[in-house]
């Protein structure tokens, strides 16, 4: 049993879901808040999408890098998230972890199991923290509460 759950803690490239982020993280557009953020997203299928925030004139318009990596996703046609790796930071220096947004959470939380997907917060492929959803969004309501009769 203990061995099992290794390997499903294991099963995945942390350096090269990271490194998908940091190599979008230049394409982040930020003129406004100069904060520059880029995710990748792990599917189950095993494949990887990325976004990066886009902010907007008006500024309630702008959507976070997260967001834009799991509607790149969906569009792709893939619902099952396996794992997110976030970088980002004033000017797009990566010199703290960035957490991701409540709502970017909540939009995670449609597309994932809470206590098997897991977050990356990253400055590089060898300084990272590793959490999960249900760490960050604990007792959250899900699509499943929808269908509760
Ligand atoms: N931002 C993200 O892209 N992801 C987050 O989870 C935190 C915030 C963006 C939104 C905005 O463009 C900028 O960072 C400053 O809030």
């Amino acid at each position: 049993m203990d061995s099992e759950k290794k390997i499903n803690d294991f099963d995945f490239d942390r350096a090269e879901l990271i490194r998908r982020a940091v190599n979008q993280l230049g394409s982040a557009y930020a003129p406004y808040s100069n904060f520059h953020v880029a995710a990748a997203v792990l599917m189950e299928s095993g494949n990887i999408y990325t976004g990066v925030n886009v902010e907007n004139a008006s500024f309630p318009a702008g959507i976070c890098a997260e967001r834009n990596a799991i509607s790149h996703a969906v569009a792709c046609g893939e619902q099952r998230i396996k794992a997110i790796t976030i970088v980002g930071g004033k000017h797009g220096c990566r010199t703290h972890f960035c957490a991701p947004c409540g709502i970017c959470r909540q939009v995670m939380r449609e597309f994932s199991h809470p206590s098997e997907m897991k977050i990356l917060l990253a400055v590089s492929e060898d300084d990272f923290r590793e959490t999960t959803l249900e760490e960050l969004l604990p007792d959250s309501f899900g699509p499943e509460d929808l269908i509760r009769d």
